[in-house]
Formats: C-alpha cells, sequence, structure tokens
C-alpha cells in the first residue's frame, strides 16, 4: 500500500470514527521507528501485541523488527482497518513474511482474551479522547498484560493536553486534567524513558514504561 493511500484511508476513519480513530494521519517513520525500539534491545523470540495499529504505520515497522520465532496480536476496534491489515498480512511482502506468527483481532482491547502475558506492547490508543475512566482502564490492562521485565511503549502528541486545557470547556478540561494524573501516576512507577519525535503530524513524545521483572504484581496498588 502507498503512503497516499494509507494517508486517505486513515483520514476518512478520522472523519467517520473521530474518537477512536484520534488523529488526522498515521504515524510517521520515525514515531513508529521509536515505538518499536524495545524489538531491537531484547532477545527474541519474543510474544508482542500491538493495540490500535490503524492502517499499520507502526506494524511495518514491528513486522521488519520482529525477532525469528516470535508470535504477534493485534488488536483493534475499527473492522475497516482490521480487514486492510489482514489484506496487508497477505499481499504485503514484509507483512506476509510473517503472517503466520501472526494474528488482527478485531475488538476493543477491554475484551481482548490474551493466552499468555506479552514481552512488548506497542500502543496507538488516543488517550486524549477518551473518559478518564476508559483511559485508567486500558493502560492498566496494557500493564497487567506485560510479562515481568515486560516493555510498553506508547505516543502522546507533545503539548496537547496543557494546550487544550486552556483553550477547552470546562468539562473537557477537568477530563484532560482526571487523564494527565492518571497518566502521571503511572509515569512515577513505570516510566523508563520518553523520546521526542518531531517528524510527525504532529511531533510526539514517546512514553517508554517497564514492569518489574520481580513478579510481584505491581498492579494491585491500583
Ligand atoms: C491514533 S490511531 C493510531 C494508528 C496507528 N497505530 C498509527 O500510529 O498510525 C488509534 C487507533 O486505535 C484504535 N483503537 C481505538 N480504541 C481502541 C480500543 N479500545 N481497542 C483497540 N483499538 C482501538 C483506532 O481504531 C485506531 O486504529
Amino acid at each position: 500500500m502507498n503512503r497516499f493511500t494509507e494517508h486517505l484511508q486513515f483520514y476518512r476513519q478520522f472523519r467517520e470514527r473521530f474518537e477512536t480513530t484520534g488523529a488526522v494521519a498515521p504515524s510517521s517513520r520515525f514515531l513508529a521507528r521509536a515505538l518499536t525500539s524495545p524489538l531491537l534491545t531484547r532477545q527474541g523470540p519474543l510474544r508482542v501485541l500491538e493495540v490500535g495499529p490503524g492502517t499499520g504505520a507502526v506494524t511495518s515497522e514491528i513486522v521488519r523488527r520482529l525477532p525469528t520465532g516470535s508470535r504477534f496480536d493485534l488488536v483493534e476496534i475499527n473492522e475497516e482497518f482490521a480487514d486492510l491489515l489482514r489484506h496487508r498480512f497477505l499481499h504485503d511482502p514484509d507483512f506476509a513474511k510473517v503472517a503466520e506468527q501472526s494474528s488482527v483481532h478485531c475488538c476493543p482491547l477491554q475484551e481482548f482474551q490474551a493466552e499468555e502475558p506479552f514481552d512488548v506492547i506497542v500502543s496507538g490508543l488516543p488517550f486524549n479522547n477518551f473518559p478518564a475512566p476508559l483511559v485508567e482502564e486500558l493502560i492498566d490492562l496494557c500493564l497487567s498484560l506485560l510479562a515481568p521485565g515486560g516493555e510498553m511503549a506508547f505516543f502522546e502528541y507533545m503539548f496537547v493536553r496543557p494546550i487544550r486545557c486552556k483553550i477547552s470547556p470546562v468539562e473537557t478540561r477537568n477530563r484532560l486534567k482526571q487523564i494527565e494524573d492518571i497518566l502521571q501516576q503511572r509515569f512515577s512507577e513505570y516510566r523508563t524513558r520518553t523520546d521526542w519525535v518531531f517528524v510527525n503530524i504532529p511531533p510526539a513524545w514517546v512514553q517508554h514504561l517497564r514492569r518489574e521483572a520481580t513478579g510481584t504484581d505491581a498492579l494491585s496498588a491500583h
């Protein structure tokens, strides 16, 4: 699929399903590389989950970096995106190479039944578009799906929450403040680093979170 078609399909879904799509354009290659950097530092084979893959902008980097013998699950709520991804696993050469070890699940993450925990989770979920309780549910779900020592990466558009807080009606402002609190709390416990990616529309931060390797359930505190 060429970049123009990908952008067009993405933009159509942005217009039809603004809340879940949450962006006007798919992620750039630079953002995709930052999100998938945990795949380069770990020894394979790995269990990898991508949440909210959309048209596959980040997926195309995952399939290139997936260590031999890994398992790859994708969870996408939008059936048009899920169909497009299945098509890519059949026809796009990079995707086809790992098609046998990959599965596209068309459902919300909240309904996904994981067979085993994951070593790496890459999320494209647009947290700022969701009600605060849903953000809390989704981020804790991702963290609970991580194996001990597992890593999660997700992106946020730079300074969007503080800017929207300044210009939005009070209801949105309160919702965004609650999201900020929820994320800051998880950052204080799990964040290992933040990458700044300027070549993306709009520029983005990649947040890297890691679950302790001790095997104790760090989530029981929440
Ligand atoms: C901002 S787009 C990111 C798409 C792609 N990862 C990228 O970076 O270009 C958000 C994606 O999350 C999906 N999504 C939103 N809510 C979801 C949920 N609860 N479970 C699974 N996917 C969801 C949307 O359909 C969309 O594909």
